[in-house]
């Protein structure tokens, strides 16, 4: 019989250390509350999933990081996205678990938290960071940089995912290689705005004639319609998109956006479905980002009502915000605006339907 040691599950789980990290402030200080250990347990079990995503997300990141993307590598960034999508769900999920802790029940050991908070999660900064958050979008709270209540070693990994490409950026580029906007004499775009301004006129009309709105209400409805046409001439007009990404209104590029629109629109091809469902993936991932956030921030104000954080934020009303705000994604959910039905889309002539590429090489 071999003497090598039999690989043990403890063992190869590291049991020991992971059981053995509960460490309740509340007993230190001689005054054990019951709750804490529910704390401690939904954290860490959430710095968990953190790593997990974390670990997609790169695969993720390395895949796109190339000049020529093959058609499977984009399939496995769906799965694993589809992976990453799933995960979230159970973060969102775990809160209600959080929840049986009352807030009367949390006052019992909140205090021994100061100044510790979720603000020092390392490893949430990194996710934002490698989804495509930049310093210019964050929402600011105390004047101070997002990094500053990070540890030393965790605000370097941090400062690093801020300084290499994101998600964000490398979707862009990616998108920006789609070929067949224009194409031997097919001006898509040409076509396209044509048919989008007639919905576009039409709509108007609808406003206008509605008989259940007053007057007041139909300037009103006209007044955001002009929003929506003004969008729409920014996204024909490079000049135009470019005044709103300097006005910080819009992020995604010119030339990224138009192909994002054109995989939307013409998602029957064939050719076209892995990068449809990669669009579609980014979208649930960034809606479900922001769901956490709501939960989250919900949670927090049936915690705390109105008292500061523990990290020094105005608490529940910082948290909204960011839920408002920190989006990466959802210019695509934007562009549905300027959908139009099948049958009124512009036909890809024969030979651009031959020519369609998973490489995206023009
Ligand atoms: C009783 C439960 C909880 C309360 C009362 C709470 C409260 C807060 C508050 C007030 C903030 C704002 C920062 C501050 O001023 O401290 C915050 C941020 C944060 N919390 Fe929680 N939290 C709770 C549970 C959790 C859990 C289970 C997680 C899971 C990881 C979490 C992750 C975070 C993260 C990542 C942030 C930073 C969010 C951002 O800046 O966008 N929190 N939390």
């Amino acid at each position: 019989m071999s003497d090598k040691k039999l690989l043990n599950y403890a063992d190869y789980l590291n049991l020991e250390n992971i059981l053995n990290s509960q460490k309740l402030k509340s007993a230190e200080q001689g005054k054990p509350a019951h709750e804490e250990m529910l704390f401690i347990v939904i954290h860490q079990v959430y710095e968990l999933w953190f790593k997990q995503i974390l670990h997609e997300l790169d695969s993720i990141l390395n895949t796109f990081n190339q000049n020529s993307i093959e058609e499977s590598d984009v399939s496995l960034a769906v799965l694993r996205l589809d992976r990453i999508i799933e995960i979230q769900k159970i973060l969102i999920d775990q809160i209600r678990v959080l929840e049986t802790m009352t807030a009367m029940d949390f006052l019992e050991f909140r205090d021994y938290l100061f100044p510790s908070s979720g603000f020092q999660s390392a490893q949430f900064r990194i996710l934002e960071n490698k989804l495509g958050l930049t310093p210019d979008h964050r929402i600011k709270y105390g004047n101070q940089d997002y990094k500053n209540p990070l540890l030393e070693a965790g605000r370097k990994v941090v400062k690093k995912a801020e300084d290499e490409k994101s998600l964000f950026d490398l979707l862009e580029t990616w998108l920006e290689r789609t070929p067949f906007l224009k194409f031997e004499g097919f001006d898509f775009w040409d076509q396209y705005s044509s048919s989008v301004r007639e919905m576009l006129e039409k709509e108007v009309e609808a406003i206008r004639n509605n008989p259940n709105h007053s007057t007041e209400q139909i300037a009103y409805h006209l007044k955001e319609h002009e929003m929506a046409t003004a969008s729409f001439e920014a996204m024909i007009d490079v000049n135009k998109h470019n005044e709103l990404i300097e006005k910080n209104k819009k992020r995604l590029s010119h030339k990224a956006t138009q192909a994002a629109l054109l995989i939307f629109l013409y998602r029957d091809e064939p050719i076209l479905h892995s990068p449809y469902n990669l669009l579609t993936r980014l979208m649930n991932m960034d809606e479900l980002f922001t769901t956490w956030r709501q939960r989250h921030a919900i949670m927090v104000r049936r915690m705390i009502g109105a008292k500061i954080g523990t990290g020094g934020s105005s608490g529940h009303a910082y948290l909204q915000k960011t839920a408002d705000r920190h989006k990466i994604f959802s210019e695509l959910a934007d562009l549905s605006t300027f959908f139009i039905p099948r049958s009124t889309l512009p036909k890809l002539p024969g030979k651009i339907k031959k020519n369609l590429g998973y490489h995206f090489k023009s």
